[in-house]
């Protein structure tokens, strides 16, 4: 087989951080290798020289067993390298097909071909078996969807070469599975693949070989048929990792948070939230699960003000606080990691210090009268990093620095830092988190329904709702559903549901 593509010795440092350490390895033609790596390992990094996006200090760079020079994104994509990026890049307001040809596009005396357009994208995804409705916009499309569409973006550039920086970060597990389909397609279409996840179980199932990066450094590559999940993960942090259940099932308290006939609007107006019922209480820690889509994300953005009820009532600790604000709603005690991190849990271009007292800048002890004051500020923002090991080279940097992963230990440890909370509202919290960081901030909602809060934990990942819920209750069709408390047989309940399956002990609670 021949070479595709091939680093040596790269080495690429930022102000303080030392990202990639003389990095080398070799990738085969129509390969899917997998990257693994903790949080700050530095692999967005080096898929970025890769890309062409960041200059490497030193070290060379081989495609198809040539030296190169990438200065640029464009002598990227000529020697056909394609990238998708941890976070989506589709313009919003154009369809998927204007998306996938940006740039381009082709013409018909200046102007742009529009049946042309469409066609050579039809054919395009066809060909690969990835499906987009092409005249959709961006905006209106699914996760997967968008998804599909950068990857046909990069194809459509020509791309034989294929880095997908945690592509199933954002994935459910069934679109999960679709994208595994495709890109072992793709693969035997010779097509070569560069794959970066924290999920072992996927990287498992879905590359030829896997390099562990630890620091800046790569550890090893290992075949992936010839390992397992605790070897790479061994490799990964040197030490014994998490998995199973690690809670006890706690007796549960007075209700905390009570919501009451709830229905809510989705951002199309089309009812996400039916009629929904649930007491949550002290000491508890409550899971949701669902296929994604079925209403849990507008349920747990309605109790925190995001989006307007229609009917019904939230009250924490007896005290209502539908339709109040947000700020309002955090002062009443309740905490709140939001999914979409980027869109509402950070501002990228302020200071690390600045979101990590975002909620609390405005009164004592941070501020008196009309000043800061800065000594609190430094010494709440300094614990706060080292609680949650957020990495970053200090405080008055620009978050957007920092890698995606600290990024989020950032805005879990401002939410979960100062103890106040009666109720938190954990969505999605470690999605994309190594597991040094999935282990801080699970430790963290366990403490908390210890102390007496009720916890919401909603997660994709039905393992991790398994592993520290009391109870679980599971959204369907805008409807909540109670999977009941703990046991054996959890799983297969919890399933029934997500399906729409019967059974369950839901039927007190469909009005
Ligand atoms: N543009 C930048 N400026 C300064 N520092 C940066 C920049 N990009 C990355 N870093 C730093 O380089 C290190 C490696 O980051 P990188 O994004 O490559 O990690 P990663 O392995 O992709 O992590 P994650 O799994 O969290 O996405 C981190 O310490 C990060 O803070
Ligand atoms: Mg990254």
């Amino acid at each position: 087989m021949a070479e595709a593509i091939a680093v040596e010795n790269i080495v690429k440092t930022f102000p303080g951080v030392l990202a990639n350490d003389k990095i080398s390895f070799s990738v085969e033609q129509g390969e899917i290798r997998a990257i693994v790596g903790e949080n700050g390992a530095g692999k967005t990094t080096l898929m970025k020289i890769l890309y062409g996006l960041h200059k490497p200090d030193s070290g060379t760079v081989r495609v198809k067993g040539k030296e190169v020079k990438l200065s640029n994104a464009r002598d990227a994509i000529a020697l056909g390298i394609g990238m998708v990026h941890q976070h989506f890049m589709l313009v919003p307001s154009f369809t998927l097909a204007q998306n996938i040809v940006l740039g381009v596009e082709p013409k018909k005396s200046l102007l742009v071909d529009e049946e042309a357009l469409e066609e050579s994208v039809q054919e395009i995804s066809e060909k690969y078996g990835l499906a987009v409705n092409v005249n959709k916009l961006a905006m209106d499309a699914s996760v997967g969807e968008q998804q599909r569409a950068e990857i046909l973006k990069a194809l459509y550039r020509g791309a034989d070469i294929l880095i997908l920086d945690e592509p199933t970060a954002v994935l459910t597990d069934m679109e999960t599975e679709d994208l595994f389909v495709m890109l072992r397609r793709l693969a035997e279409a010779g097509k070569t693949i560069l794959f970066i996840s924290h999920k072992l179980r996927e990287v498992l199932a879905i590359s030829d070989n896997t390099t562990v990066m630890r620091s800046g450094k790569v550890v090893g590559t290992v075949k992936t048929s010839e390992t397992d999940d605790c070897e790479l993960a061994e490799m990964m942090v040197g030490r014994e990792t998490i998995g199973g259940r690690i809670r006890q099932i706690a007796e549960c308290g007075q209700p905390v948070l009570q919501v009451e006939n709830i229905s809510v609007l989705d951002s199309r107006d089309l009812m996400a939230v039916r009629n929904v019922n649930l007491e949550l209480h002290c000491g508890e820690i409550l899971g949701v699960g669902g296929v994604d889509g079925n209403g849990q994300e507008e349920f747990v953005e309605a109790i925190m003000g995001l989006r307007p009820i229609l009917n019904g009532r939230i009250l924490v600790e007896g005290n209502e606080i539908q339709n109040q604000s947000t700020r309002e709603i955090r002062e009443a005690g309740v905490a709140y990691i939001p999914s979409d991190r980027y869109r509402s849990g950070i501002a990228m271009e302020a200071l690390v210090w600045e979101n990590l007292v975002a909620g609390e800048y405005y009164r004592p002890p941070y501020s008196k009268g009309f000043s800061f004051v800065w000594k609190e500020i430094n010494e709440a923002a300094d614990s706060l990093v080292e609680k949650f090991q957020v990495s970053t080279p200090g405080l008055n940097v620009q978050t957007g620095n920092l890698s995606g992963g600290n990024i989020q230990r950032l805005i879990a440890g401002r939410e979960l830092g100062s103890n106040k909370a009666r109720v938190v509202i954990a969505s999605q919290p470690t999605r994309g988190i190594d597991i040094a960081g999935t282990e801080a901030i699970r430790q963290m909602l366990l403490e908390y329904a210890e102390r007496g809060a009720g916890v919401i934990l909603l997660s994709a990942d039905l393992d991790e709702v398994l592993a520290l819920s009391d109870r679980v209750v599971v959204f369907y069709a805008g409807r909540l559903y109670d999977a009941g408390y703990w046991d054996d047989d959890i799983r297969r309940r919890v399933g029934q549901l997500m399906t729409g399956g019967e059974g369950g002990c839901n039927d007190e609670i469909i009005p």
